[in-house]
C-alpha cells in the first residue's frame, strides 16, 4: 500500500504525527517538494523532535527516508538539523537516508534574496520562512539552480556560483543587505556538503525498486493545499506543489503507483505569514495561544486562528483526491461551548461552497456558519474513537459530509497513542 500524506490547509495541520503513525508499516518514507521551510514536531516516548527536511520516518530504526528530487535542500541547513537529531540519540546514516543527486540547492545568497524581496514587497509581503523556498524554485524553473549532482563537480559548481553571487549581489546591495563572496558561499556550502555526500544518490529507480518489491511507500507532504502555488491563496503561497499530485513529480514515482491518500487538517483552521483567511477569529487565537498552543515550528510565530472552513477542505478533498481524513487537535477545542463551521462564502450576496481564485473575492468572502454544541470536556485520554463524546463524534461526521470524504484518523494530543482510528 503505497499512501501520499497531504495537508488540507495552510500547512502545520500535524501532518508529522500522521506520517509518524503510519511509518509504523511503511518501508520507506520520502519527501516530493517543499524544503526546510516546512516544521514538523513529532513526539514519541516522551521526546519532542523538530524536522525540517528529514522525512519523518527518520526517528525509526530500519526504515528508508528519501529527501526526493521534487525538494530544495539547503546543505548547511540540514547539516545543522542532522546534527540535532543525533545529538537526541537517533544515528542518521547513509543506508537509512537518502537525498536525490536531483533535489535542487538552496544557497546562503537565496536565503538573503528571500528577505530581499520580501522587504520590497512592504506590506503586501508574502510572510515566508525566509529560508530561501521561492529564490531556489524560482532558480529552477529559470534554469539556473544547481542541483546536488552538480556539487559533485566543483569547479563547475565554483563557475556557476560565481555567476549567480554576484547577480544576486546586485539586487541585495539595491536593498542595502548583506553581499557575498563567491568564494565563502563556496566553503560553507561544500563543509556542509561533505557530510552530506554519501547520501547523494539517484533516488527514482530505488523508489521504483521498494515498489516492484511490494514495500508501503509513504509521502510526506509538507504545507498545504491552501499554500500550493497553483491551487492555494496565491501569491499568499509557498513555490512548490504541495497537493498530492507533487508528491508524484517531485519522487519520480507516477500516479499509478498511489493507493491512498490521507488528507490532514486541523478540527480548526490555522494560518501564518500573509494572505486571506476569511474564518480567523481573533478570541479562538487568544483562547489557543492562551493554552500554549499554535505557535510554528519553523520560526516560533504565533499562528492566526479560525473556525473549522470545509470550503477550504471540499476543494483540498476534490484536488488531492483524498481517500481518508485525518482529523488533528480535536483536543485544542474540548472547553469551547458552541464550536462554528464555515459551510459556505457569501461573496457579493452569492454562496460560492468553492474558494475564489480571484484575490480581491478573498477579501469580500464572508463565511456562513453553522453552529454546533461543544463536547466540553477531555478527549485527551480517549483511547479509541468510540470513547468520544458524542458531540465530538457529531461534529467529525459534519466535517466529513461537508467535505465529502469519509474519516480515518482522530488526534486528540501530540503523543503517538493519541491517534485514534476511525472504524
Ligand atoms: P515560503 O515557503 O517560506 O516561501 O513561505 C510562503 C508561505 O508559506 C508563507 O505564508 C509561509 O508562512 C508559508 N509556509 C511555508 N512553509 C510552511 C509550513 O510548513 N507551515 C505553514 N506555513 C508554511
Amino acid at each position: 500500500m503505497n499512501t501520499i500524506i497531504t495537508g488540507l490547509q495552510w500547512g502545520d495541520e500535524g501532518k508529522g504525527k500522521i506520517v509518524d503513525y503510519l511509518t509504523e508499516s511503511a518501508d520507506v518514507v520520502v519527501r516530493g517538494q517543499g524544503g526546510n521551510n516546512a516544521g514538523h514536531t513529532v513526539i514519541a516516548n516522551g521526546t519532542k523532535y523538530v524536522l525540517h527536511l528529514l522525512p519523518s520516518g527518520i526517528l525509526w530504526d530500519n526504515k528508508i527516508n528519501v529527501i526526493g528530487n521534487g525538494v530544495v535542500c539547503d546543505p548547511i541547513g540540514l547539516v545543522e538539523e542532522i546534527a540535532r537529531i543525533e545529538s537526541q540519540g537517533i544515528a542518521i546514516t547513509p543506508d537509512k537516508l537518502l537525498i536525490s543527486d536531483r533535489s535542487h540547492v538552496v544557497f546562503p545568497f537565496h536565503k538573503e534574496l528571500d528577505a530581499a524581496r520580501e522587504a520590497s514587497l512592504g506590506d503586501q509581503k508574502i510572510g515566508t520562512t525566509k529560508r530561501g523556498i521561492g529564490p531556489t524554485y524560482s532558480d529552477k524553473i529559470n534554469r539556473c539552480g544547481l542541483r546536488m549532482a552538480d556539487l559533485l563537480d566543483r569547479e563547475f559548481t565554483t563557475q556557476q556560483v560565481t555567476r549567480r553571487v554576484s547577480e544576486a549581489n546586485e539586487v541585495l546591495s539595491r536593498h542595502g543587505l548583506t553581499t557575498f563572496q563567491a568564494a565563502e558561499v563556496i566553503e560553507q556550502v561544500y563543509t556542509a556538503f561533505e557530510r552530506l555526500r554519501p547520501h547523494i544518490t539517484n533516488t527514482i529507480p530505488v523508489l521504483h525498486k521498494a515498489w516492484k518489491a511490494n514495500k508501503n511507500l509513504l509521502f510526506e507532504g509538507a504545507q498545504g493545499t491552501l499554500l500550493d502555488i497553483d491551487y492555494g491563496t496565491y501569491p499568499f503561497v509557498t513555490s512548490s506543489n504541495t497537493t498530492a499530485g507533487g508528491s508524484c513529480t517531485g519522487t519520480g514515482l507516477p500516479p499509478t503507483a498511489i493507493q491512498a491518500v490521507i488528507g490532514v487538517c486541523k478540527a480548526y483552521t490555522t494560518r501564518v505569514g500573509s494572505g486571506p483567511f476569511p474564518t480567523g477569529d481573533e478570541p479562538l487565537s487568544e483562547y489557543l495561544h492562551g493554552l500554549g498552543r499554535e505557535f510554528g515550528a519553523t520560526t516560533g510565530r504565533p499562528r492566526g486562528c479560525g473556525w473549522l472552513d470545509t470550503v477550504l477542505l471540499r476543494f483540498a478533498c476534490m484536488v488531492n483526491g483524498v481517500t481518508g481524513l485525518a482529523v488533528t487537535n480535536l483536543d485544542g477545542l474540548d472547553a469551547y461551548a458552541t464550536l462554528q463551521i464555515c459551510t459556505s462564502y457569501e461573496i457579493d450576496g452569492v454562496i460560492h461552497e468553492l474558494p475564489p481564485a480571484d484575490r480581491s473575492a478573498w477579501e469580500r468572502a464572508k463565511p456562513v456558519y453553522e453552529s454546533l454544541p461543544g463536547w466540553q470536556s477531555d478527549t485527551t485520554a480517549c483511547t479509541s474513537y468510540e470513547a468520544l463524546p458524542a458531540q465530538a463524534k457529531a461534529y467529525l461526521k459534519r466535517l466529513s459530509e461537508l467535505c465529502d470524504a469519509p474519516l480515518a484518523f482522530v488526534g486528540v494530543g501530540p503523543d503517538r497513542i493519541q491517534t485514534l482510528v476511525v472504524p
